[in-house]
């Protein structure tokens, strides 16, 4: 397939740039489309055959249901049972990097949704993204936009890297702000559970979602057979080629367990805090920016683990956030990428 590459140009309106993707979109064609968390995968929500092209051009299983990103947030009444808590939640957070699961409507179709009941709903804050949206007159159901199981892209190279001659249109609007995907939360009469943490946090969702509960599997790994909550979950992830460890300690103790493991000569990848990279001799370093820099961690993620895929390095060290604010979805990521393999170096 001959796909098409364009660059946005931030400096003159963005509708004559949109108009030939907006046209793809709203014939059932896919497009690569900047949002403010990562690259997505976009067709049509509307049209059954259209999202099947998304499943195919990812190597996705079907049975993993897509987020349907809206224009505004009241759009969302055309396509969920919305309840008043995504107004609260709108009007603080949308349009924004926060997901919202609610029971659907008959006007999606049940492969965008996985075959379930319940649709994600997305209004990215992303300019390019909302203005592409609008144009299309759809709304966009749309993946993260690489092939299944590779770290997200936050940047058009990447989503070339996996995805050029398999869609119709790339969209090239620099680099994502946060760099890993949205914050999910479930509502139902239950109450709220998030399902996977990002920008927004916990801390920030309580204020309006006291009751929140979260999902045991964001930093434990489900050994039951039980089925996560959100589909995505449960299969293999963020996953560069190298094996990943995680280290965990202070600084001192993780600069100390890299220069012992970096001097045998192996071929390490390290991704560490500016602190620690500091403190070490070899390797193929890149820096995560400091430790208290929850937003440079999100940011690097990816993106570093990508680069290791394009180097010869057989292993990766990495130094592990804190489970906590953005770090939380930063350390969700990471744990996947291990495959949950942890060092504890803490004294
Ligand atoms: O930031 C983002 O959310 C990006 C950008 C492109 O908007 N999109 C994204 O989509 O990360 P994706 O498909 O890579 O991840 C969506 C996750 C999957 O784990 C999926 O299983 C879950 O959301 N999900 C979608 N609809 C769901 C539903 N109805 N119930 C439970 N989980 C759902
Ligand atoms: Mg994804």
């Amino acid at each position: 397939m001959e796909t098409k590459f364009i660059k946005i140009n931030t400096n003159s309106p963005l509708a004559p740039q949109l108009e030939d993707a907006a046209k793809i979109i709203s014939r059932g064609g896919l497009v690569v489309f900047p949002t403010e968390t990562v690259y997505g995968l976009g067709a049509s929500a509307l049209d059954a055959d259209a999202a099947k092209k998304i499943y195919t051009a990812k190597g996705r299983p079907s049975d993993n249901p897509l987020i349907v990103h809206i224009h505004k947030p009241e759009d969302a009444e055309k396509y969920a049972l919305v309840p008043p808590t995504y107004y609260a939640l709108a009007e603080k957070f949308l349009p924004g990097p926060l997901t919202i699961i609610m029971p659907k409507r008959d006007i999606v179709p049940k492969n965008v949704t996985g075959g379930l009941d319940t649709v994600a709903i997305r209004c990215p804050k992303n300019e390019v993204a909302r203005e592409l949206i609008r144009l299309s007159r759809v709304p966009i159901a749309a993946p993260s936009a690489n092939i299944s199981g590779k770290p997200s892209p936050t940047s058009a190279q990447h989503v070339i890297h996996d995805l050029y001659g398999k869609v119709d249109m790339i969209i090239d609007g620099g680099e994502c702000d946060i760099g890993l995907e949205s914050t999910i939360v479930k509502l139902d009469v239950g109450g709220a559970t998030l399902l996977r943490p990002g920008a927004v946090t916990p801390q920030m969702l309580s204020e309006i979602l006291p009751d929140l509960k979260i999902d045991r599997g964001i930093t434990e790994k489900n050994e039951t057979d039980k089925a996560p909550l959100a589909p995505g979950m449960k299969y293999k992830h963020y996953a560069p080629r190298a094996e990943v460890t995680l280290l965990v300690g202070d600084n001192a103790e993780c600069a100390e367990y890299i220069n012992s493991h970096v001097k045998n000569g192996d071929k390490i990848g390290v991704l560490c805090f500016d602190e620690v990279a500091d403190m070490i001799n070899g390797g193929n370093v890149v820096r995560f920016g400091k430790r208290s820099d929850g937003k440079a961690h999100a940011k690097a993620l990816f993106s570093a683990l990508r680069n290791f895929d394009g180097t010869d390095v057989e292993k990766i060290l990495a130094t592990a956030v804190e489970p906590v604010g953005i770090d939380l979805a930063t350390y969700n990521r990471m744990l996947k990428a291990s495959g949950y393999t942890l060092v504890y170096l803490n004294k």
